[in-house]
């Protein structure tokens, strides 16, 4: 298995390096990035160690997260992350998560780094289907793919325990035929 190596008009999507921490860590401390995601703020420490834990893995692994860097190619500084995951039982599925440092975002860096993994994912592998649940407050998120073309099933009332208050959810999914139908 390889590591991952994607590149889009303006951006780079690669493994984290230790050299991209203190970017990381602007916006991985900060509250309202992790308001609607599954993580929490991190401290410098644990940035590097959450760096550290992914800069040597490969793509594919099913069922494994692998969280990569969004290189701004002028700068080589990150604008922000993203983690894709193969299904652990069926490797046609796959999940993707995204995250923009609040310095970088409406710039279109989320739509153009998720074109980039979509192209990758349904023309040089076998996953057939994208599935994504998010918060039904994160609306940035749920713009994002809307724009995409992803299909909107929910929201899903109150079905969640989240970060200390019940919480609905939306579930998106998007199939190879309609991403290369685009075309
Ligand atoms: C969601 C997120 C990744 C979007 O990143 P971004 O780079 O700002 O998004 P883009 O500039 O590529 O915009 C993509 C689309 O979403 C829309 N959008 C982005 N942010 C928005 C906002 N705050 N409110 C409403 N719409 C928004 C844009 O208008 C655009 O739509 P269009 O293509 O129809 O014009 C970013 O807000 C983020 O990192 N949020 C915190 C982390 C998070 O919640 N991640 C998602 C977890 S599932």
């Amino acid at each position: 298995m390889k590591q991952l190596y994607i590149t889009t008009p303006r951006l780079i999507i690669r493994n984290l390096k230790v050299s991209d921490l203190p970017d990381f860590y602007i916006y991985r401390s900060n509250p309202d990035i992790a308001r609607y995601q599954g993580f929490e703020t991190l401290s410098t420490e644990q940035a590097n160690n959450f760096i550290k834990e992914h800069t040597n893995k490969t793509f594919g692994k099913p069922g494994e997260w692998v969280q990569y860097g969004l290189e701004y190619k002028e700068t080589g500084k990150i604008v922000g992350d993203t983690a894709i995951k193969t299904d652990a039982q069926n490797y046609e599925i796959a999940e993707i998560g995204i995250t923009i440092s609040h310095l970088e975002q409406k710039k279109g860096y989320a739509k153009e780094a998720f074109t980039g993994i979509l192209n990758f994912l349904f023309k040089t592998t076998s996953v057939i289907e994208i599935k994504e649940t998010v918060d039904a407050d994160n609306i940035a998120s749920i713009n994002l793919l809307k724009s995409l073309g992803f299909i909107q099933h929910g929201p899903i009332v109150e079905n969640v325990y989240f970060k200390g208050k019940w919480g609905s959810e939306v579930h998106f999914v998007l199939h190879k035929e309609k991403w290369i139908s685009k075309e």
